[in-house]
């Protein structure tokens, strides 16, 4: 008895800490109000015959070449929980059920129907990664005067979006490897490669493409976006790379673009107010680095 309510709350935890972002009161750049859920009315199998949520599917996707098209399109047949041509509709938490052609989020009730904002059915997927040196003064590693632990540093990304820190991370194009994706849009956001000379393209190219040989994944599976709904949703690879002697990152000409306004080196803690799911994510790093959380 005491190990299955053991397991229920444990359950719930993990529950809130997937799914609360993305049950916002007001889906994200929209009028669109959620329908208000409580915790326990969150997986689909309690029975909520009363739930009634609006559906939202924002202009900015239609036609759009990286977005799916109406889910009633006669020609759109997507193959959910596979790889759909160069599509991966496959979803990193297993396979996810799909009523009347329109996928269910595997974490249950968002209290809005539709894909929002987001350009696929299904999952969306992205990629994040956690590129991190120590702080360092006069050669040493600066320790934390409350903890006495050394502060690492991430490289932080400001979206344009919404003004929020993050991860430069971003979606995995169609046929796209995660690898692929990870340098790509560290490039494009954190070192401006889309606005970049080409011979400063190469030289930027090369050097990432070195120091991300190296990667310790951190995260696979669903995120707490803001974005999600009940029928889409984000997932990512979130990427650890680390310069222990910062020397290489050092070379790094860091330059926000793309996406992102604005690029800096972040000194991680506990306290920051990060996008989606990025503080657990650096959190699972800082475990593996043993600095000051
Ligand atoms: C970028 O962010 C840093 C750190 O918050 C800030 O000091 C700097 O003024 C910002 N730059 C711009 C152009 O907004």
């Amino acid at each position: 008895m005491a190990n299955i309510k053991y397991l229920f709350i444990s359950l719930m935890f993990l529950l809130r800490m997937v799914h609360t972002k993305s049950r916002n009161a007001i889906y994200p750049l929209s009028e669109v109000p959620r329908f208000i859920l409580m915790d326990n009315e969150v997986p689909w199998d309690y029975n909520l015959p009363s739930y009634d949520p609006p559906e939202y599917n924002a202009k900015s996707i239609f036609n759009q070449p990286w977005a799916d098209p109406k889910i009633d399109d006669v020609n759109f047949n997507p193959k959910y929980n596979e790889i759909d041509g160069k599509i991966n509709r496959k979803s990193h938490n297993g396979v996810y059920n799909v009523k009347n052609k329109t996928p269910l989020n595997p974490m249950g009730r968002t209290g809005i129907k539709g894909r929002g904002r987001l350009g696929r059915w299904g999952p969306n997927h992205a990629a994040d990664p956690i590129v991190t040196r120590w702080k360092l003064m006069g050669g040493d590693k600066v320790l934390n005067e409350m903890t006495n632990l050394p502060i690492l540093q991430f490289c932080g990304v400001q979206r344009r979006d919404n003004g929020q820190w993050a991860l430069p991370g971003g979606m995995v194009d169609p046929g796209e490897k995660v690898s692929e994706t990870l340098k790509r849009e560290f490039l494009e956001e954190a070192m401006n490669s889309l606005e970049a000379t080409e011979e400063q393209r190469k030289v930027d190219s090369e050097i990432v493409e070195n120091f991300f040989k190296n990667g310790v994944e951190i995260y696979k599976g669903y995120v707490d976006d803001p974005r999600n709904t009940d029928n889409a949703w984000m997932e990512t690879v979130a990427v650890n790379f680390h310069d222990n002697t910062g020397e290489i990152l050092d070379k790094f000409n860091l330059k926000a673009g793309d996406d992102a306004k604005n690029v800096t080196w972040i000194d991680i803690d506990k306290n920051l107010d990060l996008y989606a799911s990025h503080l657990q994510f650096i959190e699972k790093v800082v475990e593996k680095h043993k600095s000051h959380w």
